[in-house]
């Protein structure tokens, strides 16, 4: 694979810094660049030389979703962006590599294989399985489900650190059910299937270890920065009982790594990779 030949959109995220990392020679550009929810900048964009599309580009705010502006953003990026995406990739031959969410289920099955049905809960998780359907009818594509996603930008641990800073024990919701996902794995999942030019499709792909709640990672991120701030569990209803335009969340977000497991990618253990994050972060 010759990374000159890879393009990243949303290039500026979480996913898209760790991508171009990655791939110093790949061409990327985020919203300012390439609005890629336009379709004539998306069709008029040069595609010359481009053999794979990975798509970094979200609306990831998922209470902001349930607002009426943020509906209307939500499906635009998440949605009809990817529409125009994968008219280019059909036209042009383009591989595109796309990255899809736990919120596409509803969380009621503890663990989440590649092909249990949507069933949405949000807007957010509605315009995620939307672009997942336009993918899916692409003859070249790899969709990467994931979850809890940690990496350079806005994220649980460096919320949770920067709460236990200010001095607070926090309360934290017990009862959604997942593991934390850094974007290195994403990356390097993303790379062993290009590499490897595995099967086209659907893989789920988190960090490996045990599937625990908000309120047990907030206990491992205190443990790993060695910071004695104390963690009180608290119902996912509890915690938002007085907030409104909150989404709801699925209960458990595990997803089955079987699949990528078979290819012989072996992902890392979140807590292993939690004690790197944080090492870095406090550097
Ligand atoms: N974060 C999670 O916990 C999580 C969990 C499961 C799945 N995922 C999925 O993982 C992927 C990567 O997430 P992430 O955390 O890296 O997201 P992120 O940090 O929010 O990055 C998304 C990037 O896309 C850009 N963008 C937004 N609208 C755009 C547009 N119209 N055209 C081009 N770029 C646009 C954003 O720019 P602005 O910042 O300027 O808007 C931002 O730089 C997404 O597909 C997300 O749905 C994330």
């Amino acid at each position: 694979m010759n990374s000159k030949q890879i393009f990243i959109t949303g290039a500026n995220g979480q996913l898209g810094t760790a991508l171009r990392a990655k791939y110093p020679d790949a061409k990327f550009a985020d919203i300012a660049e390439l609005d890629i929810t336009d379709p004539k900048s998306v069709k008029d964009y040069d595609w010359s030389n481009i053999k794979t599309i990975i798509n970094a580009a979200a609306y990831t705010n998922v209470d902001g979703a349930e607002t009426n502006e943020g509906r209307v953003s939500a499906w635009k990026v998440n949605a009809t962006a990817i529409g125009n995406l994968s008219q280019v990739c059909r036209e042009k031959n383009i591989t595109l590599v796309h990255i899809s969410s736990d919120y596409v289920f509803d969380g009621s099955q503890d663990n989440h294989t590649e092909d249990e049905e949507f069933s949405p809960l949000s807007v957010y998780g509605a315009s995620k399985a939307a672009g997942d359907l336009l993918v899916q009818s692409l003859p070249s594509h790899y969709i990467l489900r994931t979850s809890w996603v940690i990496g350079e930008g806005k994220n649980f641990v460096r919320t949770m650190l920067s709460v236990a800073e200010k001095g607070i024990d926090p309360s934290v919701v017990n009862d959604q059910i997942g593991r934390l996902t850094f974007t290195d794995e994403l990356v390097r999942a993303i790379d062993h299937l290009l590499t490897n030019q595995l099967e086209f499709g659907t893989y789920n792909v988190t960090n490996d270890g045990q599937a625990v709640s908000w309120a047990d990672v907030t206990r491992e991120i205190y443990k790993s920065a060695d910071l004695g701030n104390k963690v009180t569990d608290i119902s996912t209803e509890d915690y938002y009982k007085d907030k409104e335009g909150i989404a709801p969340r699925p209960k458990f977000s595990s997803l089955n790594l079987s699949k990528i497991k078979q290819t012989g990618f072996r992902p890392n253990d979140w807590k292993e990779d939690l004690v790197k994050y944080i090492k870095k972060e406090r550097q």
